[in-house]
Formats: C-alpha cells, structure tokens, sequence
C-alpha cells in the first residue's frame, strides 16, 4: 500500500512521562514522525539518518519542494560527528548552545545524515535546542533528529500542541506537549561554511548577541547579494545534463527510472522506486542523482514522476537540477 493511501493517524496530544518518551522513541525508530517542542516553535522530528523518515516530514508537511531541514542533536559532539566543526561553529556553540541558534556548517564525508536533509547541498543545519522535552526525546531516541517547523507548508509555525493539532492533527501519531514555546519565534539560522558568516534567517538569537562573539556579521536578504537559502537550493544540480519527461534512452545515457517498467537500454539504471511508491522515491532521490552523475555519461534521462502528493516536490527539484547551467 502506498503512503498516499495509508490511513490518517487520530491526532494524539500526551504530556511528557517516561512512558510517552518510550513511545516516541519508538515511532522515531520506526520511522515515523513524531511533533515535540522545542524553545522556538514545534518541530516535526524524524529520524535524520533514515532517508524515508525524512521524506515522510515533507509529505507529512505537504511542501511543495524540498528544502533543507535543520537536524537537532543532543549536544556539539553529536553534532560534530555529522559536520566540520570551525573555530567559528565552537565559540557560537560555548555561548549559545543549548538555545535558539542554528549553524550550517559542511557535512562531512562520513555523515550518516539523509541527503534529503541536506536539499543535495553539501552543508548541514544543526541545532542543539535547550528544551527540556527536546532534550528528553534526543535522548530517548537515541539518534540526531531532523524536525521543521510543525506547521503545513504554507502556514505559520506552531508555538503550542494545539496549533500542531490544528495543523497536522490526523497526520501526525503523537504531539509531546510542553505547553507553549518560550521563544515562539525560530532559531537564528547563521552559514558558517563560507568566507564569512553569513545570517540566512533573523530568530532568536539576535545579530548583535552574534556579533559579540564573532565581530561583524553579514546579513542575507533585501540590499545584500548574498545568496538566500532558497536560491542556493536551487544551485542544487549534478553535472551532467538531465533530460526530463523520458520515453526513450540516448547513446550513453543513464536512467533514473521511475515504476515497474523502466526502459531499456540505459548505460546505467536505478530506479527511484519500482513500485510507484513516491514517498519512497523522494526517499531515494538525491541519493540516485549522486550515483548517476557519472563522468564518461553523456546525461540522465529521467522517466516522467505522477505530478501529486509528493510527485509535486519530485519534480520540483528535478526541474532545478535539469534547468540551464551558466
Ligand atoms: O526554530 C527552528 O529553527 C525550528 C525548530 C523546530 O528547530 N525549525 C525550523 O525549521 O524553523 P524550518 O525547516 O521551518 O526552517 C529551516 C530554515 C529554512 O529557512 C532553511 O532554508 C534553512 O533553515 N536551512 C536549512 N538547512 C540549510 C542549509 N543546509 N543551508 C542553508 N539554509 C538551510
Ligand atoms: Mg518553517
């Protein structure tokens, strides 16, 4: 059966106990998503490091392109496992962390963390939040955790379970309720993986608290070149051409297949999912991109994707990485 068809979960708002936590812990591990606050707003948490918990928060969400996720992690030394660590990084984590503040930082080539979480950037947003039901189902899980905003896509971000409810109720298995966010307003999202640091969204931890600890701070937005998240996602694309809506193969040419019937012929194959699943497809798509961009291929072709549900995201994405290059 497909995600798609798979039966709403009953919204279930719980107070934090030991037995919830084990609960929680359990859906993570499971690969489902579970709703928990955290001192700046709900967070949709998945497991970071399971590619179909990851694209279960974009279906769950309904978002309409992938963009990056922040990973939350229970202190600088998990993170550290995932990510390069800079001088930078380290003296924003003495000051600010645990807290409002998150920092993209390069992955590192061993990450296990999800591709998806990545957008097919090759830095990583991570957070050590300070709350303490956060904290509890960090731990509880034992695994880094990629969690969004808990709103549908589109809507305003969640500062209580009953927003979450409102929201998401009947797609969500469990919301751990901590009452209301102290912070209600995002964490600071800084880049720390170019030349200077760069802050990509203003939240709870503010340009001067930043500049305290680094000197002067850059800002991304209005009357800056500086490139937005959104627009670096959209730098997002493999090297060699990719050749949209395929019903055929050229010489050369590898196959990014989607369904029971790929096409012959193709240099190489991989299929984004044989049954038609796309959860699972949004699961395997940055993954087979990668793998396909090979050099001696003359392109991929890719095999048309259902335009509904997550097929929406799907193309998406493909359409960015098959647009123009300069
Ligand atoms: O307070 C928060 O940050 C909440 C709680 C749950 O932690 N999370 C949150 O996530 O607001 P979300 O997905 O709604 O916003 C994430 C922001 C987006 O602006 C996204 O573009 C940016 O972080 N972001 C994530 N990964 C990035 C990356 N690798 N490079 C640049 N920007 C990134
Ligand atoms: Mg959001």
């Amino acid at each position: 059966m497909s995600r798609e068809q798979a039966k709403p979960h009953a919204s279930r708002i719980l107070a934090p106990t030991p037995e919830t936590y084990r609960a929680a812990a359990d859906l993570l591990q499971a690969g489902e998503v579970v709703a928990f606050p955290t001192e700046t707003v709900y967070g949709l948490g998945a497991d970071a490091t399971n590619d179909r918990a990851a694209a279960r928060i974009f279906e769950t969400k309904g978002r309409p392109s992938f963009n990056p996720l922040i990973v939350h992690f229970e202190h600088l030394e998990a993170a550290a496992r995932e990510v390069e660590v800079n001088p930078w990084a380290e003296a924003l984590a003495k000051a600010f962390w645990p807290g409002p503040l998150t920092m993209v930082l390069p992955r590192r080539d061993d990450s296990r963390i999800s591709l998806l979480c990545s957008a097919g950037l090759p830095t990583l947003a991570v957070r050590v939040p300070r709350h303490e039901i956060g904290q509890s189902l960090l731990r509880a899980a034992q695994r880094p955790l990629a969690a969004p905003s808990a709103n549908a896509s589109g809507k305003i971000s969640p500062t209580s379970a009953a927003h979450v409810a409102a929201s998401l109720g009947d797609r969500v298995p469990m919301i751990l309720d901590g009452g209301d966010c102290e912070v209600g307003l995002e964490s600071t999202v800084i880049d720390l993986s170019g030349s200077q640091p760069v802050i990509l969204r203003p939240g709870g931890i503010t340009r001067s608290q930043l500049e305290s600890v680094l000197g002067s701070v850059e800002e991304a937005g209005a009357g800056s070149d500086i490139k937005s998240p959104g627009m670096m996602t959209s730098h997002y694309a493999p090297s060699l051409p990719i050749r949209l809506g395929a019903t055929d193969v050229e010489a050369n040419e590898a196959l990014l297949a989607f369904g029971p019937d790929p096409i012959k012929g193709a240099a190489i194959t991989e299929n984004l999912s044989p049954n038609g699943d796309l959860a699972e497809a949004a699961a395997n798509l940055f993954n087979l991109l990668h793998s396909l961009d090979r050099e001696k291929l003359a392109g991929i072709a890719v095999m048309p994707v259902p335009q509904k549900g997550l097929g929406i995201a799907i193309n998406d994405r493909l359409v960015r990485a098959a647009a123009p290059r300069d």
